[in-house]
């Protein structure tokens, strides 16, 4: 097993040098790196990120390389000017409100997308100098979406994996970014990526459907010929870490200090960066409201808040930082009095200890943020309840609240609710408090940090492994004359033939696809030798099959399997298949024809299909997209499958497929070789049903199940010509 690089914009540690000037390392702020900060160190793993700190001089850079390197880490130093557009900018200014919703607040900057583009790059070249053959690269988070596909060019093999920390927006928020088309190029260079809930990786199938106008199957897309699985991996804690710290004497020492001087009143708890996706100020309205609503809690209850500093140089964060101050003076003004303080505010970050007797402290937890990816602090709450009393108050915004159903689960935007979830918190009995805490123990106790990397990093290596398996062979010159000496010992060959994309090239207008001179010259040919049974296999009508090739001596599978033709018989329905269908389907294809200038719809005998060759580009691709999905979502209930071909959407009785055909041919037949080429994926299902020593071949790209690719067409003739004229004697017990 090898390596596993991490990639992430800030390092787990972030370097400071203090007033001696001696070099101090402080643990980052944030989930991303306090959820794989305790675990990263394992094997020989390496972290790559900034370190936090700009270098006076080169020395400087060396001395603190040189700490990293101990620590497994590795610098990518920024300049400042780098800092302010890269990440101030594009990252915190442009990225960072959009995918939280907050785009009113975001900012178009080229000059930010430029810097985005240059770090992206200057990290790509951080990992190149690290990164062997065999290492899994790991890159994490939204300031780094371009960096899967930079490696990716350099780096074609390795195995990708991404994770997105924060929300991934609705396609109608994402595609305000002027951007959004590289951002998702960037990001699909990965082999898996992963999302914290189902609804962001929803967010992101749609948008790469409706933007690079990729479809997926069951989350799994296909970009330029390679598979990308996208998924969601809800990221847990490290459980032990936080339920230790809060059973350690350090703790109880503090918690009993901290305890005293606050006299015997209920205590609420939040801790966040200082963010606007935190709803910090809507909190603090919320406690007013509940001191003014419930009068008796005055002097009784207080809500401690820590608010750790986070990118104050930007400018909405400055000002959230003055909305804050203010709120807080204003409430405690309101309602303090010389014995209680109702709001005890910190704007700094605590160690662990202090966290933790916090945690064990606090009679509720209210972690109310108006957008979270997952939201850590909350699961570290619960896993510091050793006696499991306490309520946890949640925002349906975190991505939390998806596993933690047991909390007291609120809209942050409905005030009034919240203010009686408090109400509800602080009086709830304590039986019942113990039931809920027990079933969120039991869940972010097994979906705990270590469980969150195996699941990512084994889904990682099933999905590189699979793509190995899928990238099929180059039909090299060695096996080529291999697979032509079969042929010509064998007497019996079963050769399956698909016709567009094959035989033929694709072309503008499907009627201009008809065979040219040279290959009815060649398929005649083919089909004289007695022993070459030469089945064209073809998603096609069959009149026009018969139009085109119904004078040689082959046979047919037209509508990939609706309909078919032996030799000397005359065409046949393969089975009975039900039609009635069709007409709960044709208005609804009908209606997208009429809104989609260019557009044209074929009824065939078990089929209907939506044509978009003629569509302008662009327009054609997204109707598609939206037919596929209002297709998808009706062909569940009626035993229906949606095909997806060259500018063609096809929907037809899920009976039908060429897999299907191929197995009723072999049957036919006493083969001895049997050859399948294909290009598209209606082809796939012939290369799963032949013998596994048959010679499939797939043309065009290279994932396949089929054993070997060949380039385009002109190989696909060059082989059968090979075959036409093979001289091959006929074994004398035969003729
Ligand atoms: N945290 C910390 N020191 C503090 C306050 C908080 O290390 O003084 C940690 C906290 O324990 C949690 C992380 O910061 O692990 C915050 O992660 P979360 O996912 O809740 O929010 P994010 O900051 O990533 O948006
Ligand atoms: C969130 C992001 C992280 C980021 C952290 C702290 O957790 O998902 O990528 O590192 O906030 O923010 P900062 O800007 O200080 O790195």
């Amino acid at each position: 097993m090898g390596r596993t690089i991490i990639i992430s914009n800030r390092l787990p540690v972030k370097i400071q040098k203090d007033k001696d000037d001696n070099l101090v390392f402080k643990p980052s702020e944030g989930g991303l790196a306090t959820g794989l900060g305790s675990i990263y160190k394992e094997g020989d793993n390496v972290w790559i990120g900034w370190p936090g700190m700009y270098f006076k001089n080169k020395e400087e850079q060396k001395e603190v390389e040189a700490e990293l390197e101990k620590e497994n880490m590795r610098g990518v130093s920024l300049t400042p000017e780098e800092i302010k557009l890269y990440y101030e900018g594009f990252s915190n200014e442009t990225l960072w409100p959009t995918f939280h919703y907050f785009n009113q607040y975001a900012l178009y900057k080229k000059s930010y997308w430029q810097a985005y583009e240059k770090v992206n790059k200057k990290f790509c070249e951080a990992v190149l100098k690290v990164a062997r053959d065999g290492d899994t690269i790991w890159v994490h988070d939204y300031q780094l979406l371009l960096l899967p596909d930079l490696i990716r060019k350099e780096l074609p093999h390795v195995s990708i994996g991404f994770f997105l920390h924060i929300p991934f927006p609705s396609f109608e928020v994402f595609r305000l970014l002027p951007w959004r088309r590289q951002l998702l190029d960037g990001v699909l260079g990965s082999d898996l990526i992963g999302f914290h809930t189902y609804d962001d990786m929803r967010h992101f199938l749609s948008a790469v459907s409706r933007i690079s106008y990729i479809s997926n199957q069951n989350g799994q897309i296909t970009k330029d010929g390679r598979t990308v699985v996208i998924d969601a991996f809800p990221m847990g804690i490290d459980y032990d870490k936080y339920s230790n710290s809060a059973a350690s004497p350090g703790t109880l020492s503090r918690e009993v200090a901290y305890r005293t001087s606050l006299g015997d009143q209920k205590l609420m708890l939040s801790i966040d960066r200082l963010d606007y996706s935190k709803g910090i100020p809507a909190r603090l309205q919320i406690f007013d409201l509940f001191l003014e609503k419930y009068p008796q809690y005055q002097g009784k209850v207080s809500l401690m808040m820590v608010v750790v500093p986070s990118r104050d140089k930007v400018g909405k964060y400055k000002d959230l930082k003055q909305e804050v101050d203010l709120l807080v003076g204003r409430i405690n003004g309101k309602y303090g009095t010389v014995n209680w303080t109702p709001l005890h505010y910190f704007y700094r970050s605590f160690p662990l200890e202090d966290l933790s007797a916090f945690y064990r402290m606090a009679d509720v937890g209210l972690v109310t943020p108006m957008r979270d990816g997952m939201n850590l602090v909350c699961k570290e709450f619960v896993a510091s309840k050793l006696d499991q009393t306490g309520v946890l108050i949640l925002s349906e915004m975190a991505g939390a609240s998806k596993e933690l159903s047991e909390a007291i689960i609120v809209n942050p935007n409905d005030k009034h609710q919240v203010r009686d979830a408090i109400k509800q918190a602080l009086e709830m009995p304590q039986d019942e408090q113990v039931k809920h805490m027990e079933i969120m123990q039991a869940t972010i106790k097994k979906f705990n940090i270590h469980h969150w990397v195996n699941l990512f990093m084994s889904r990682l290596n099933d999905v590189h492994d699979k793509q190995l398996k899928m990238s099929t062979k180059l039909l090299d010159d060695k096996i080529e004359k291999s697979m032509m000496k079969d042929f010509e010992k064998s007497d019996c060959r079963l050769l399956m033939l698909d016709y567009d994309g094959t035989l033929t090239s694709f072309t503008g207008n499907p009627e201009d696809a008809r065979p040219d001179d040279e290959l009815v010259e060649l398929i005649g040919k083919l089909a004289e030798d007695d022993r070459n049974k030469v089945l064209v296999i073809s998603g096609r009508d069959k009149d026009t099959l018969q139009k085109w090739l119904g004078d040689l001596n082959v046979e047919f599978v037209a509508e990939h399997g609706v309909w078919a033709r032996r030799i000397d018989e005359g065409w046949m329905m393969t089975d009975s298949l039900d039609n009635s269908w069709k007409e709960d389907i044709r208005p609804i294809l009908e209606i997208y024809v009429n809104k989609t200038p260019g557009s044209l719809l074929e009824e065939k005998d078990f089929s209907l299909v939506w044509h978009y060759r003629r569509v302008e580009t662009g327009l054609g691709e997204l109707r598609a997209r939206e037919i596929i999905s209002h297709m998808k979502y009706l062909a569940v209930n009626m035993n229906l499958q949606v095909l997806e071909g060259n500018k063609v959407v096809e929907v037809k009785n899920l009976e039908v497929n060429k897999g299907k055909a191929a197995s009723k041919w072999l049957e036919y037949y006493d083969t001895d070789f049997v050859f399948a080429i294909g290009d598209d994926w209606t082809d796939e299902d012939t290369f799963k049903a032949v013998p596994q020593e048959a010679y499939t071949v797939k043309v065009g790209d290279r994932r396949s199940a089929a054993r070997f690719s060949v380039n385009d067409t002109k190989d696909v003739r060059r082989l059968l010509r090979q075959m036409a004229e093979s001289k091959s004697p006929v074994k004398a017990d035969k003729s």
